[in-house]
């Protein structure tokens, strides 16, 4: 049968990974002062997400806005239930999250080499031999791994995208053990019928239920593509509150798929996420006051605009 063809039963329940406080804050332009960014945090946690992408312990010459990974860690309010992960590109960075006992770790490369040059000096190959030695210190230290694919549907430097490159580096990712793989759109490329056709090209190297999708907004397509993703039986997504994010090595990208308007659409189509969309909004409306900048949500403007 043509893989295209299968539509599955939507979800009763979906994981939604929470990215802003690294996809968001390692993009923003002024200082996000740590204390503000631990209350951000706090307020998220509050809302009862499974999974918190807290920070990154990349090079702060590289991502200056997160040099303060460990000081974050060290100062948030941990709430049972919920996962606090962090990037980590390399060894040191495995030391430092291990130092301040992050739950999970996500390395990160991408499906085309232009933009993984740029965004951590190094091949596709080179990036996974760099993960071989932080997948082997996080399987000692019984930590679960996630992977990110980025540049899924299109790189900001080389174009389009084939789907047989990002099969190829999700093999390479699954080979060295890395449990969940986030496909990444990068630059808010993709339009559904791309989702359908990947995620059909994926699922037989990859169970389903490790496969997430990370949307960002830039033209409008991420919730269409959410869709196209549920029908394909994915199960796990990423967003960022109040649509916060970028890519500093991705000119022109703009923020994740807003958390708000995620939740609002898979509520309402009955899909469970066991997280508080009230107190999503109270976490982007602090965000909001700090950045002195409306949240790039829908939801939320609509929400705040009732009231
Ligand atoms: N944490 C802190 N410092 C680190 C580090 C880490 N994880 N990795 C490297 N460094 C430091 C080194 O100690 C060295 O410092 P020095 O100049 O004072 O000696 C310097 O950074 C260069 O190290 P090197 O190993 O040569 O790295 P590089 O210059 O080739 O950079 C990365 C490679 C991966 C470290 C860097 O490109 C990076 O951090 N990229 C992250 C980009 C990112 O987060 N993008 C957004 C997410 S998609
Ligand atoms: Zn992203």
């Amino acid at each position: 049968m043509d893989n295209n063809m299968v539509i599955h039963q939507q979800p009763d329940r979906v994981t939604v990974v929470e990215v802003g406080p690294r996809d968001g804050l390692q993009n923003e332009k002024g200082v996000v002062a740590t204390a503000d960014k631990i209350r951000f945090i706090d307020l998220l946690s509050a809302a009862g997400y499974p999974v918190i992408e807290a920070t990154s312990f990349v090079s702060p010459k590289a991502i200056p806005q997160l040099g303060d990974a460990a000081e974050v860690m060290a100062g948030i309010t941990r709430r049972p239930g919920i996962r606090y992960t962090a990037l980590v590109p390399n060894r040191k960075g495995m030391e430092r999250a291990l130092a301040a006992q992050v739950d999970e770790v996500a390395v990160f490369t991408g499906a085309s080499e232009s933009f993984v040059q740029h965004n951590i000096n190094t091949s596709i190959a080179g990036s996974i031999e760099n993960f071989r030695s932080v997948v082997e210190m996080a399987r000692a230290a019984g930590m679960r791994v996630r992977g990110y694919v980025s540049t899924a549907f299109g790189c900001p430097y080389e174009g389009a995208v084939a789907p047989a490159a990002v099969l190829s580096v999700t093999e390479q990712l699954l080979a060295l053990g890395v449990d969940e793989i986030s496909i990444g759109d990068t630059i808010g490329v993709a339009t559904p019928n791309q989702v359908s056709s990947l995620t059909a090209l994926l699922k037989d190297a990859v169970p389903i239920e490790r496969l997430a999708m990370h949307f960002h907004d830039t033209r409008g397509t991420a919730l269409a593509n959410v869709l196209a993703a549920l029908q394909a039986g994915i199960t796990i997504f990423d967003s960022s509150a109040g649509g916060l994010g970028g890519c500093p090595y991705a000119p022109g990208a703009s923020g994740n798929l807003a958390t708000e308007d995620l939740l609002y659409m898979l509520h309402g189509m009955g899909i469970e996420t066991g997280i508080n969309l009230e107190a999503v909004i109270a976490a982007s409306r602090f965000l909001a006051s700090v950045r002195g900048m409306a949240p790039a949500s829908r939801y939320y403007a609509a929400a705040t605009a009732e009231r």
